[in-house]
């Protein structure tokens, strides 16, 4: 490729008609027919920066080009899935009905080897390594031996661990990435923790071991919400049922497989069940205990702030403030962070 290859988000900044050349993963493919019956496919293509929604019309050439040989292939017949596979895309920035368009015209399959899909999955940017330290070190801090002993079993005995490691905590808005669910979990138990240190100072009754457990499990239901192969996507269940549903029958297979004291269980589960805070929101029980606000508190906060994040990200200077976030119900600002 003559081009400079641009990372994705490099791209999305780009003019009408200007040229582009880009290296991602397929997340999504989809074969579709224009009015006049001609195939073409809605592409996206992601790397660690982004994500990127592009059209190969009829016209475009599909190269396979591992192992050193060039040759055209038809992505829907080749022999293999090409969801999911490195691709080098040469386009061009087009312009329909006042939107910019991405028309991807070449689209070569690269060495897979060589360029491994996974690096251009978007991950955690605190690390894999620190995550998983930080989350076994939340466990160690635990003083109850029946919590502990009973995460330890949860995570590490019953096989959670093998998804909750890489799995997201969501397929957008917040954390929708590699290591996301660990990410998020860590961080709302950590906020919750020091909120629940400040108001036992403060002399509200408060069991910090149920907190940074509550924590820990308050979104393991997202573990049957989403598949991540080769994107992260909803499943069906996901939507039907819905993680907190999800999460709460979960955890009560483990409590009674653990022989959990009663109890604990129910202020586990509640704290689950409880979370979102609001019933529009998911919750068929608003947070009725100390330890379950706090959990929830920092749930919101957490959620809130990696939002604000993302869509700062997206933000494309010099605008300072998005667009309406109905989800939400404000716009967010880019603060005083941008001075
Ligand atoms: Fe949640
Ligand atoms: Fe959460």
């Amino acid at each position: 490729m003559k081009q400079q290859v641009l990372k994705v988000n490099e791209v999305k900044q780009l003019t009408k008609n200007s040229d582009f050349s880009t290296v991602g993963v397929i997340l999504r493919l989809s074969t579709r027919r224009d009015r006049n019956d001609n195939i073409f496919w809605d592409v996206t293509i992601g790397d660690q920066t982004g994500e990127l929604d592009g059209k190969a019309w009829s016209t475009a050439t599909w190269w396979n080009h591992q192992g050193g040989d060039s040759f055209m292939i038809d992505p829907d017949n080749c022999g293999f899935r090409v969801e999911g596979m490195t691709v080098g895309v040469l386009g061009k920035v087009a312009d329909f009905r006042d939107q910019l368009q991405y028309s991807f015209t070449e689209i070569y399959i690269v060495d897979q080897n060589k360029y491994p899909p996974i690096n251009f999955k978007r991950r955690s940017p605190l690390g894999q390594e620190f995550l998983e330290t930080e989350f076994k070190k939340l466990i160690d801090e635990i003083k109850r031996d029946d919590i502990k002993s009973f995460l330890n079993n949860v995570f590490f005995k019953h096989g959670l661990w093998e998804n909750f490691r890489i799995w997201p905590a969501a397929y957008s808005l917040h954390h929708a990435y590699t290591g996301g669910l660990l990410e998020h979990s860590i961080s709302v138990a950590l906020g919750a923790r020091d909120l629940a240190k400040h108001y036992e100072a403060f002399k509200i009754p408060v069991d910090i071991d149920v907190v940074i457990a509550g924590a820990l499990l308050h979104d393991i239901g997202k573990l049957e919400s989403y598949n991540i192969d080769p994107s992260i996507s909803i499943k069906a269940i996901g939507n039907v049922v819905e993680h907190i549903v999800l999460g709460y029958t979960m955890f009560m297979k483990f409590a009674e497989l653990e022989n959990l004291d009663k109890d604990l269980a129910m202020a586990l589960g509640h704290i689950i069940l409880s979370h979102h805070g609001r019933k529009e929101f998911g919750s068929p029980v608003l947070p009725e205990f100390p330890e379950a606000i706090i959990v929830s508190a920092a749930d919101d906060v957490d959620f809130k702030l990696n939002f604000w994040k993302a869509q700062m990200a997206a933000l494309v200077p010099p605008a300072d403030v998005t667009e309406y976030l109905p989800m939400i119900e404000r716009r967010f600002w880019r603060g005083l962070s941008a001075k």
